[in-house]
């Protein structure tokens, strides 16, 4: 021990440092007018609700929520359940790997920008099956189905993950309501992409890692959904890029409180005006850590463009609209591949700066 695998070993420039800001950091938001009574009586508890939620997209892409309604003993038994199963040999987790046929699943060997991730996870899919492309041609028209593979143990962590599931989406469609309330939208604009979702849910475990200088849990990178919303325990690792500065600043783990990023759909459904920011976890030398990301994704027949509600002459589209069926599988497949080249990302849709 006391040594990491060279596969783990980030460049000098994007190592984690190990003085850590923390100031008062990314906004912390009270969701109570959502679900109190006076709330309809109320409008004005609701539009300065908006106005925080569009505040926080605009100068963070990251915000905390409190009193969000999804039930604190729902949560608890994720975490034991998730506990429960990393804490199984290995050779025991690796009979759900996942694969090229079967993308969600238990999965110890990721890989963020070409570089190890130091953690384990295992993802499982909202929607049984879930609905996508058969192969990443774009011209390819075919569907097929993603199935979830559960482990043996624990015997409750499909009911239990498929209740906290249900909590989880809830929240996230309402916050989506409020994101497009604060793009000046009909509340329910963006529901309509998410009939057919292929979100998923995924169980993080970081390991205590002996070079904690030297690798991260996760490399830095952008989600490329639509909304996370993450749950994290109290040892703390997630740190967020400033948009003022590029800093990067620890996100305090706040108790039963949800930590929510906007995706690059939304930076592309929004024309840059909210954008998806990057973010990475680091690990440390003592304690383990749990997180459990429940990312929203539109259906995969979802054409991914500028809202035509939020682009005119002055403020044309930034995007070529792409299909996130194709985009999504591709992201998939390049897990089992090491490739040379970068991961599909939204500025290979970007419109080049033409004189505008
Ligand atoms: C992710 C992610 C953060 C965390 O899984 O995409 O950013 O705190 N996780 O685990
Ligand atoms: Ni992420």
């Amino acid at each position: 021990m006391g040594e990491v695998d060279p596969a783990f070993i980030q460049d000098p420039e994007h190592r984690p440092k190990l003085s850590i800001i923390e100031p008062e950091g990314i906004p912390l938001i009270d969701l109570s007018p959502l679900s109190s009574p006076d709330s309809i009586s109320d409008p004005k508890a609701i539009e300065v609700l908006v106005r925080e939620i569009g505040n926080a997209c605009k100068n963070w892409g990251f915000f905390q929520v409190i009193n969000h309604g999804v039930p604190l003993e729902k949560r608890k038994k994720i975490d034991t359940a998730a506990r429960k199963f990393f804490a199984q040999p290995l050779e025991e987790k690796r009979k759900i790997r996942r694969d090229e046929k079967c993308v969600v699943g238990y999965y110890d060997t990721e890989h963020t920008k070409n570089v190890r991730d130091w953690k384990e996870v295992f993802d499982f899919l909202v929607e049984e099956p879930t609905l996508v492309p058969s192969s990443t041609e774009p011209d390819d028209k075919e569907e097929t189905q993603w199935f979830n593979q559960w482990p043996e143990n624990p015997p409750e962590l499909r009911e239990v993950l498929e209740e906290y599931s249900q909590e989880v989406e809830k929240l996230s469609l309402k916050l989506m309501g409020l994101i497009a309330l604060s793009l000046g939208l009909p509340e329910d604009r963006f529901k309509g992409y998410f009939k057919d979702q292929t979100s998923f849910i995924r169980l993080n475990h970081y390991p205590p890692c002996p070079s904690p200088q030297l690798a991260l849990g996760v490399g830095r990178h952008k989600d490329g959904g639509a909304l996370t919303v993450l749950s994290q325990d109290e040892v703390g690792g997630l740190e967020v890029k400033r948009k003022t500065d590029g800093e990067w600043i620890r996100v305090r783990p706040t108790p039963n409180a949800y930590i929510i990023n906007v995706g690059d759909i939304i930076q592309v459904w929004s024309n840059d005006k909210y954008e998806s920011v990057e973010h990475r976890v680091m690990v440390n030398s003592e304690k383990e850590r749990f997180s459990v990301p429940f990312f929203l994704n539109p259906a995969h027949y979802t054409e991914v463009k500028p809202l035509e509600e939020l682009t005119n002459k002055q403020n044309p589209a930034k995007y070529r609209p792409y299909s996130w069926g194709k985009f999504l599988t591709r992201r998939k497949l390049s897990n089992f591949k090491k490739l040379k080249a970068e991961n599909i990302q939204i500025y290979h849709f970007r419109v080049s700066d033409q004189a505008s």
